[in-house]
């Protein structure tokens, strides 16, 4: 990004790539080009990049390396977890349950299941847009055969008592799959610790590239590919490698677990706060929408009254961010996220989503604020 850019709020979007990922990733887009399967040595210095890389991807999950699975994409990841589950165990049960609040990557694959037969179950979420282990309890079924509930939201960033869903699941023999798109690389991802047995990341979310990433499949559990053809990544996804981008998701993982993950809570929180401490000084009447806690610590999603969030961005050049309602930027839409909360449509279209990331410095923190409150006021915001 150059100097003049906007101030970039829209990490939850995506984030570039680390400096240390381009510097990994040059050799793999440049001089090397062998297909990981060939067996001469050009080939087996790909097939050892991959494996170095599943071998990264594995550590800042804490799992094993045999149980990573690369994708293209965090989509691609919860198409396999969801679709995957469910044909390969179509003869235990046929019945769903996703949260109300999950990304159209869960609920299109969710919603494509149930065209074709599949009970598909939506957990209500509370005004902080959490769910409710009570309610998953609840809705178990002697057919269920998958539970998937996000572990951070895109939009508010409130996180799920994974922990607790999972345990419950897993004693009643339920499979469960987190979308942990978000959280990965943010804040600490223990497969082990969430007792969760399919976790989908993406890797442009945690400055690696855009078009890979990974879905974590728990040893043994038996999943049906969606791309059929020869035997790579175990079987499980047909195709010769992104070695390239393997490779930069490889290294955005290792920087995530060895330096991002140590500094980024704690720099981030502070700054995210400090936006909100001054618009809310700015903007009376300023409502945060999401868990004041239980939240990644990058994530701000506000409500503005009396105004529309894209409104207010869009007479604010100087920063670049999104509203609550990122596929739905042109209309007066309300994001279902803050709808499925209980949120009023007009609290819902004041929205507008921060999300910083560690480029973010304390100067940028100062003068977002101050261009975003000049912007609401310059689109009719009163106090
Ligand atoms: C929670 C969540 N899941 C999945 C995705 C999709 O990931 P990708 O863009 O890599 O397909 C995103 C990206 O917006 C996301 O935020």
């Amino acid at each position: 990004m150059t100097r003049n850019d906007p101030i970039y709020l829209d990490a939850n979007a995506t984030t570039p790539l680390h400096p240390t990922v381009v510097e990994v990733m040059r050799p793999w887009v440049s001089e090397e080009f062998g297909n990981p399967s060939s067996s001469h040595p050009a080939g087996r210095r790909a097939a050892q990049a991959v494996n170095n890389a599943r071998g990264q991807v594995a550590a800042l999950l804490n799992a094993r390396p045999e149980e990573i699975v690369f994708t293209g994409g965090g989509s691609e990841a919860n198409n396999l977890a969801l679709k995957g589950v469910a044909w390969g165990r179509r003869e235990r049960g046929r019945h769903l349950i996703i949260s109300g609040v999950e990304h159209p990557a869960v609920r299109e694959p969710s919603r494509f299941l149930e065209r074709e037969g599949w009970a598909v179950s939506v957990l209500p979420v509370d005004g902080c847009g959490r769910v409710d282990p009570q309610d998953v309890a609840d809705a178990l079924r002697p057919d269920t055969v998958l539970v998937s509930v996000m572990h951070a939201n895109n939009e508010t960033g409130s996180l799920n008592p994974l922990a607790e869903v999972a345990t419950l699941c897993r004693e009643r023999g339920v499979l469960v799959h987190t979308d942990a798109a978000q959280s990965v690389g943010k804040i600490p991802v223990n497969t082990e610790g969430l007792e969760v047995d399919l976790v989908t990341l993406a890797g442009h979310k945690l400055h690696g590239p855009k078009g890979v990433g990974a879905l974590y499949v728990r040893d043994g559990l038996e999943l049906e590919p969606l791309i059929h053809g020869a035997g790579h990544e175990q079987g499980r996804r047909a195709g010769t490698e992104n070695v390239a981008g393997v490779v930069g998701l490889g290294a955005a993982c290792r920087w995530a677990h060895t330096e991002g993950l140590v500094t980024y809570a704690e720099a981030v929180r502070e700054r995210r706060d400090r936006i909100h401490e001054l618009l809310a000084a700015a903007l009376p009447g300023l409502a945060l929408n999401g868990h004041p806690e239980e939240r990644l610590p990058n994530t701000l999603n506000v409500s503005i009254p009396g105004v529309l969030g894209r409104e207010v961005l869009a007479a604010c050049p100087e920063v670049a961010a999104s509203t609550g309602s990122a596929c739905h930027e042109d209309a007066d839409y309300p994001s279902e996220v803050l709808m499925a909360m209980g949120l009023s449509k007009d609290r819902a279209l004041g929205s507008m989503r921060l999300s910083l990331s560690l480029l973010t410095g304390d100067e940028d923190v100062e003068r977002a604020a101050a261009a975003l409150a000049a912007a609401a006021r310059s689109v009719g915001f009163q106090p």
